[in-house]
């Protein structure tokens, strides 16, 4: 790809149609949120306001991490604590795609529509990407951020126009895009994380206890399979339970899933063959978080299965 030549279109799209207006953009620090955040700082300087929504299901520290570090390359970022909010409308959802829905409401509704109002600004920048494009159009999966694909005019619903300009790019396009504009590797070789966040990954109903456990399993997870290189890597916390002994009693506890992927772009992915000593200190980490007593690991490709649970 030649990166220079899609800078360049991008950033003079960006600026004819923003002219001398203000646009907004949600970063969360996944590598598409944080390629457009820079790519739009580069093309609308100070006409740019980056906000980061607290959504109260983000991974441990993350909210701190990002900030901090788009304060190192010069980019102010807001953080607007709305995890309240979130909370409240996932309360009581179990089904998966009533539980995308309520955080799109709350996401371009309640936090974005205020944001916007609050700054005046008239264009919205997503970092949709074109395999989100392709498999919510194909019906595969409801992406929350592609409202206008799905019919959905947001000036009308929202009062706000969307702007997308890497939706013509592949994940990989987007590191290489990234990677150009100089992001700091950590950033442009991170694994996705999907928009609704960890809540894609806990089935059943997200309350902050369940949030509080999958989270710490997350953690142990990403840490442990960094060196693995693979595409994705993560845990899931299900809504069965399992009997299993601690301290001598028995308990009815959580199960938690770990998976870890190999893919180009998501569309397909293959199951890594993890070697059996991780395997055991990622089962041994996990049961030690309160409550968890099983840990599985997914041997599922893609497809028939799809890399998050709901
Ligand atoms: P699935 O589960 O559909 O995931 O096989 C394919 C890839 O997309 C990520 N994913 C999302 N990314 N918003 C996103 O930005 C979403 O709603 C979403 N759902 C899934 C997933 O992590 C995987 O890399």
């Amino acid at each position: 790809m030649n990166c220079e030549k899609f800078v360049l279109e991008q950033t003079l799209i960006l600026k004819a149609t923003v002219k001398n207006g203000i646009a907004i953009n949600a970063l969360s620090g996944g590598v598409d949120s944080s390629v457009l955040t820079v790519l739009a700082h580069r093309a609308l300087g100070k006409q740019l306001k980056t906000i980061l929504v607290d959504n109260a299901i983000m991974r441990e520290g993350e909210p701190e991490r990002v900030i901090r570090t788009f304060a190192q390359m010069r980019i102010p970022v807001e953080r607007i604590d709305a995890r309240k909010l979130f909370l409240k409308a996932l309360e009581g959802i179990t089904d998966p795609e009533e539980k995308r829905n309520a955080i799109t409401q709350t996401f371009y509704k309640d936090v974005f529509g205020k944001a916007v109002k609050q700054t005046g600004a008239t264009y919205l920048l997503h970092g949709t990407i074109l395999t989100d494009i392709e498999e919510t159009v194909a019906g595969i999966k409801r992406q929350h951020n592609i409202l206008s694909q799905l019919g959905i005019n947001p000036q009308k619903a929202y009062g706000y126009k969307v702007l997308e300009p890497l939706a013509t790019l592949r994940k990989n396009g987007v590191r290489e895009i990234g990677k150009y504009l100089g992001l700091p590797p950590f950033i442009v070789n991170r694994i996705p994380f999907p928009g609704p966040a960890l809540a894609a990954r806990i089935v059943g109903e997200v309350t902050p206890q369940r949030i509080d456990t999958l989270r710490a399993a997350t953690a142990i997870v990403e840490k442990e399979l960094a060196h693995t290189g693979a595409f994705q890597y993560f845990a899931v916390l299900l809504e069965d339970r399992a009997t299993g002994i601690r301290n001598n009693k028995r308990e009815f506890g959580q199960i938690i899933v770990v998976r870890c992927i190999d893919s180009i772009d998501a569309r397909k992915a293959t199951v890594r063959e993890l070697d059996w000593k991780i395997l055991r200190r990622l089962a041994k980490r996990i049961t030690a978080i309160p409550g968890v007593n099983r840990c599985v690991y997914d041997l599922t490709p893609k497809p028939p299965a799809t890399v998050e649970y709901i």
